[in-house]
């Protein structure tokens, strides 16, 4: 196995970081590999927002639920749908951008700044660093727009931490494969019992872990019983992307 697909296989999040800097080379060569990610039709209609003051970053952690790794966290990176940069290449070939107020606009966007996520982590990792992805941007979508100045046609999908790791974690088990690949045809058949069976895993993976709060998969995904972060449709919707076409 080749070391990229190793430290892929060896994911893990971590939420307890070093005071040690991230270098600016090491920032630097991370961003430039996400940089390069591909994105639908070329759009680039992706921007990273990178937040290192710690002020900035404390805030960054209230407004996304008081998580308290990302004002531990020495970088934090907001990964931004952009679609105020396409917008302005649009006028200058004298076209009207609707790509925004539509659901596969927010779609593409989302796609695109998961594959810059996906590189992000894989950058930060190959150099031994550690990270963890934040929803929790979407927490309070105004607070962010505010903090960040972002301006029409922007919004705020997700957030990264990336850190020298402090306290290294377990690397977390996954269901059985079977039910992530699927050859040919969509096939949920072995779903109950593969889920019967990862609910055990992941109990006893929190017994090893020692964490007591830790809940069966299936109880673990109660917040979808709800929409989370309901605030997220109606920001986006103030940000021009109106997701009704
Ligand atoms: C898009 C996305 C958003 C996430 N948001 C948060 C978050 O707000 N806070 C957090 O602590 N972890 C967050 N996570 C981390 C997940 O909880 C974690 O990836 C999952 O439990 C699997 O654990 P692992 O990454 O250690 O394998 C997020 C992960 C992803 C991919």
């Amino acid at each position: 196995m080749n070391q990229t697909l190793q430290i892929q296989q060896h994911h893990r999040s971590i939420r307890s970081f070093s005071n040690e800097p991230v270098s600016d080379e090491m920032l630097a060569q991370i961003i430039a590999a996400a940089h390069q990610a591909p994105t639908s039709m070329n759009a680039q209609e992706i921007s990273l927002i990178v937040v290192r003051d710690a002020e900035h970053r404390t805030k960054i952690a209230e407004l996304a639920g008081r998580q308290a790794h990302v004002a531990q966290t020495p970088v934090f990176i907001v990964i931004v749908i952009d679609f105020n940069k396409t917008d302005i290449g649009m006028r200058k070939a004298g076209n009207t951008q609707i790509i925004h107020e539509s659901m596969e606009g927010f779609g593409v966007g989302a796609v695109d700044a998961g594959i810059v996520l996906g590189t992000l982590i894989t950058a930060a990792e190959s150099l031994g660093l550690g990270i963890t992805p934040i929803g929790g941007v979407r927490h309070d979508p105004q607070g962010m727009v505010e903090l960040l100045d972002l301006p029409p046609l922007t919004f705020a999908m997700v957030g990264l931490c990336i850190g020298h790791i402090a306290h290294d974690a377990p690397v977390k088990p996954r269901m059985d494969i079977k039910t992530f690949r699927h050859d040919e045809r969509y096939d949920a058949s072995g779903y109950s019992a593969a889920i019967d069976a990862y609910d055990k895993t992941i109990m006893q993976h929190w017994q090893n872990v020692g964490r007591s709060d830790g809940t069966p998969w299936s109880t673990s995904l109660a917040p979808f019983q709800s929409v989370y972060y309901p605030a997220v449709r109606p920001v986006a919707a103030m940000q021009g992307l109106l997701n009704d076409k």
